[in-house]
């Protein structure tokens, strides 16, 4: 059994279907992509597992729980993750209101998870900011600030949607290494990206989406010697 099994799952936008029985399944610890060009779906099938925008066909299965129906706040507390395409930092927060007001004891309730102390860890340039307010951030800092954020709650799995988008070069390589030292923790992610290389890095598989299905699976591998998939699913 896959920590997360997603069977089938249709999922539309009022009248509108944009996902059409996309599968997937992730192992403990495991990092699976979602790539593809805009508006194929990575984020509906993010949605769709958060429970934010619920399949009206197919399942998803969560520790062999079905979570399809239950509310966004219920499957968080099951330890699912999301880390939102546009970060979502609260303004007028400060970097340490906006870390302390998302925390969640673990699930197993033997008290070892994550609060601040591993959350500065994982990324000491917080610390130096704790008083500053949301708003003011870089866009690094502010990616930095959602996953953090994210772990305060201590997910079993991370919904990480483009986490890359906008952010320079520079900062792009730091981030990847902070998602790798996650990965090497144990955490298992759901990854949405643009960006094919931070994918290459970090992904255990890959799926690629298009008009809402699944057109191609491998292994970062597999992709890299494939660059007519390349080219006919990421290339603009
Ligand atoms: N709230 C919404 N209402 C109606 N249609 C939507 C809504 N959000 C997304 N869509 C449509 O659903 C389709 C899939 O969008 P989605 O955001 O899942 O794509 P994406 O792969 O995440 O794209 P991007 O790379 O731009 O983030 C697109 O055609 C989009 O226009
Ligand atoms: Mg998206």
């Amino acid at each position: 059994m896959a920590q997360l099994e997603v069977n089938d799952i249709h999922t539309s936008y009022g009248l509108s279907e944009v996902l059409f029985g996309v599968s997937l399944t992730v192992e403990p610890g495991e990092v699976v992509a979602l790539v593809g060009r805009n508006g194929v779906g990575k984020t509906t099938t993010i949605r769709s597992i958060a429970g934010l925008t619920p399949p009206k066909q197919g399942s998803v299965r969560w520790m062999d729980q079905d979570i399809i129906g239950l509310a966004v706040h219920r499957i968080a507390k099951l330890g699912i993750g999301w880390v939102p395409e546009d970060r979502r930092i609260f303004p007028e927060l400060t970097v340490w209101e906006n870390l302390d007001i998302a925390r969640r004891p673990p699930l197993d309730g033997n008290g070892v998870g994550w609060d601040e102390e591993q959350v500065f860890e994982l990324f000491p340039d917080l610390k130096d900011i704790l008083s500053r307010k949301g708003g003011v951030l870089s866009g690094g800092q502010q990616q930095m600030l959602t996953i953090a954020r994210s772990l305060m709650g201590n997910p079993k799995l991370l919904l990480l949607d483009e986490p890359s988008e906008g952010l320079a070069p520079i900062v792009v390589e730091n981030l990847r290494d902070k998602v790798g030292m996650l990965k090497e923790g144990g955490m298992s992610i759901i990854l949405a990206e643009q960006n094919l290389s931070f994918v290459l890095h970090l992904s255990d598989r890959i799926h690629i989406l298009e008009k809402g299905e699944i057109h191609y699976s491998g292994t970062p591998d597999d992709l890299r010697a494939n660059p007519e998939i390349q080219t006919k699913y990421l290339t603009v």
